[in-house]
């Protein structure tokens, strides 16, 4: 059965960082996110009973080395699921740039949860797919799930309650803000893992989570974009504080991403109710009211050093888009 499916990305407002199990990819903190409109992935699968091996395609080119490497791992998952003995070819393509460094795991694994367990025969709820998504990376469970979503930390040893679940609907806008290339970053796993390891800030990180993940969900009962945009900035500055403290510390930040959030605090003592966050990476997103967002950006795009923003409303849940017999 030929599948196609389609997940959007989310950003975290309370930030996922450090895992409590590796093999099964099990959060150490819960999360709150938003999943966001117009930063896509499409994802194409179509098993094959009589192919040898499977094989990935992100856009036109064939992948091989680690980014096959984790897709296959994914593949064994639903295999095992649904005693599938073939291969898969799997034709993956983001919406958005890949090279500009934007986080698309989150949309990738989402995607490929929902295409490739329904094209083996398989028919998972929402909540299924938000934990089989969880084993490609920690964010894809959020984005199984549209508008704002909490990711549960979990506390059983086989991971079946760390699942995501949607917080509802509110129409905010999340501009994102394009460093540039940037430096190399650390990919977040081998992040959160010497993070976990080396600093000294990570147990207080780990204590102070629970009280951000309450005010935040707070906030959004409230519908206090000011509350929320606090509790975001704070778990963002934590989040990276933990890392910065590692042995060696971690920087995900470029110089623009430092200037971006100057201006955009700079915004707020202006009036503008604006609030930034940041992930494992350069990039910025300023999280704001529908009718701020065009102020928002324009004033982002003058930071030296973004060379592109994007406006995200909420964006819906991952979905399918054909199935073919
Ligand atoms: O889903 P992963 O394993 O790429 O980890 C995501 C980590 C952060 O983006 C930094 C925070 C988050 O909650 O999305």
């Amino acid at each position: 059965m030929r599948v196609v499916a389609e997940a959007r990305t989310n950003i975290a407002l309370v930030k996922y960082w450090g895992k409590r199990d590796e093999a099964l990819n099990l959060p150490a903190v819960g999360s709150i996110s938003l999943t966001l409109d117009g930063l896509a992935t499409r994802t194409e699968v179509t098993w094959d009973e009589k192919a040898s091996r499977d094989r990935f395609f992100l856009g036109d080119v064939e992948q091989a080395g680690r980014p096959l490497a984790r897709v296959q791992k994914f593949l064994d998952l639903v295999r095992e699921r649904g005693g599938r003995a073939g291969h898969a070819i799997v034709r993956s393509s983001n919406n958005f740039p890949t090279a500009a460094g934007l986080a698309s795991s989150a949309s990738a694994f989402a995607a490929l949860a929902v295409a490739a367990t329904r094209s083996a025969g398989l028919e998972l709820d929402p909540t299924s797919l938000s934990e089989l998504a969880r084993r490609g990376s920690g964010s894809a469970a959020r984005s199984i799930f549209g508008g704002l979503v909490e990711m549960k930390r979990g506390e059983r040893a086989d991971g079946s309650d760390a699942v995501a679940a949607p917080l509802g609907q509110w129409d905010l806008r999340l501009v994102v803000g394009i460093t540039g290339e940037g430096a190399k970053a650390t990919l977040s796993t081998e992040g959160m893992r010497h993070t976990a390891e080396t600093s000294p800030y990570y147990p207080a990180w780990l204590e102070q989570h629970p009280a951000d993940l309450d005010a935040a969900r707070a906030a959004i009962e409230r519908r206090d974009l000011a509350a929320l945009g606090e509790v975001a900035e704070r778990s963002c500055l934590r989040m990276h504080a933990s890392a910065l403290a590692a042995r060696p510390g971690i920087i995900y930040w470029s110089g623009p991403t430092v200037d971006a959030f100057h201006m955009i605090r700079a915004l707020r003592a202006d009036g503008v109710g604006v609030w930034f966050t940041n992930d494992a990476g350069p990039h910025v997103k300023a999280l704001c009211s529908p009718a701020d967002a065009p102020r928002v950006e324009r004033t982002l795009a003058t930071v030296a050093g973004v060379v592109r923003t994007i406006s995200c409303a909420p964006g819906a849940p991952a979905s399918l888009i054909e199935v073919e017999r």
